[in-house]
């Protein structure tokens, strides 16, 4: 629970730092004096209808963690594990606050950009959005590992589709999502790092098992998912995605070897401080800074 507790104050430190309004980044004036949707070309205006298409599954995602997080038949949860999702629930419901800002914003940009019409956008995600999502793990640690990864490549992405495109007003919005993904991720690593502090290796193993496997969200829930995947990859080819992998396991490294400093500290305070400034030259990172 402590694990729980610090991961929650961080993230939500973090969010209410970071607030914003689909109705402030898409109003009148942005639009007149930012926006230029012309600069957009085929490949990049289709990866923005994918990337809502993903966002907008929303309410399908939300009925998912609802049912493995309170149904105790599910997953035949006990007592104290049922208190700790209550809990978890409080992330949950701001996550999924956020992520629902990132439909919205989008829906708004694509509508009000004129790159959509209104009617033809609301049937298109309608249509994305029937067939049902369902979350692929039934062991938390699993499924917080795929959670992570895809919240890290989503933050990748969009620092990526943000860095590709030459429209100002998109390359705001791609910048507020992405920073909000990777505050997700982030939780997900604290959680992830923290509750494995004595078995780092395992976690290692674990990441990598998880990662051959990993699909990217909705896989299996977009139509025409090859054709829309191979046009968002199109539209930001900085885009790499082995990073999302290699951006995870640095993490835990970085854990490893700041809670090795911090054990040493704990034996030997003197010999601890010699050893680091000895094999380092200078100060190591914190594990948690932000990514
Ligand atoms: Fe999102
Ligand atoms: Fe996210």
């Amino acid at each position: 629970m402590p694990v729980l507790d610090e991961a929650l104050y961080d993230y939500f430190r973090r969010s209410d730092r970071m607030g914003w309004s689909p109705y402030d980044l898409v109003e009148r004036d942005s639009i007149e004096n930012i926006c230029r949707p012309e600069r957009l070309d085929e490949y990049q205006r289709s990866a923005v209808k994918t990337v809502l298409f993903v966002e907008d599954h929303l309410p399908g995602y939300l009925s998912e963690y609802l049912r493995i997080m309170i149904d105790p038949e599910t997953f035949g949860c006990d007592d104290d594990q049922l208190i700790t999702n209550r809990n978890t629930l409080h992330f949950t419901f701001r996550w999924v606050a956020e992520e629902d800002r990132h439909a919205h914003v989008l829906e708004r940009y694509l509508v009000q950009s004129g790159l959509c019409t209104r009617k033809e956008l609301a049937e298109d995600m309608l249509r994305e959005r029937k067939q049902a999502y369902i979350f692929p793990y039934h062991q938390l640690v699993e499924g917080f590992i795929y959670l992570a990864l895809q919240e890290k490549a989503t933050h990748l992405y969009y620092r990526a589709l943000a860095r590709d495109v030459d429209e100002p007003l998109l390359k705001t919005i791609l910048t507020k999502m992405g920073a909000d993904e990777a505050s997700h991720g982030r939780f997900f690593y604290d959680m992830l790092i923290k509750s494995h502090r004595g078995d780092l290796d395992g976690l290692s193993k674990k990441i990598s098992a998880v990662a051959n496997d990993f699909k990217m969200p909705v896989q299996n829930n977009l139509l025409n998912y090859r054709r829309q995947l191979l046009g968002m990859m199109r539209a930001a080819p900085s885009y790499r995605h082995p990073d999302v992998f290699t951006d995870m396991m640095d993490a835990v490294e970085k854990a490893a070897q700041s809670y090795g400093r911090d054990s040493l500290q704990l034996i030997t305070p003197e010999l601890g401080r010699f050893i680091e400034r000895d094999s380092t030259g200078g100060r190591a990172e914190e594990p948690s800074q932000p990514r």
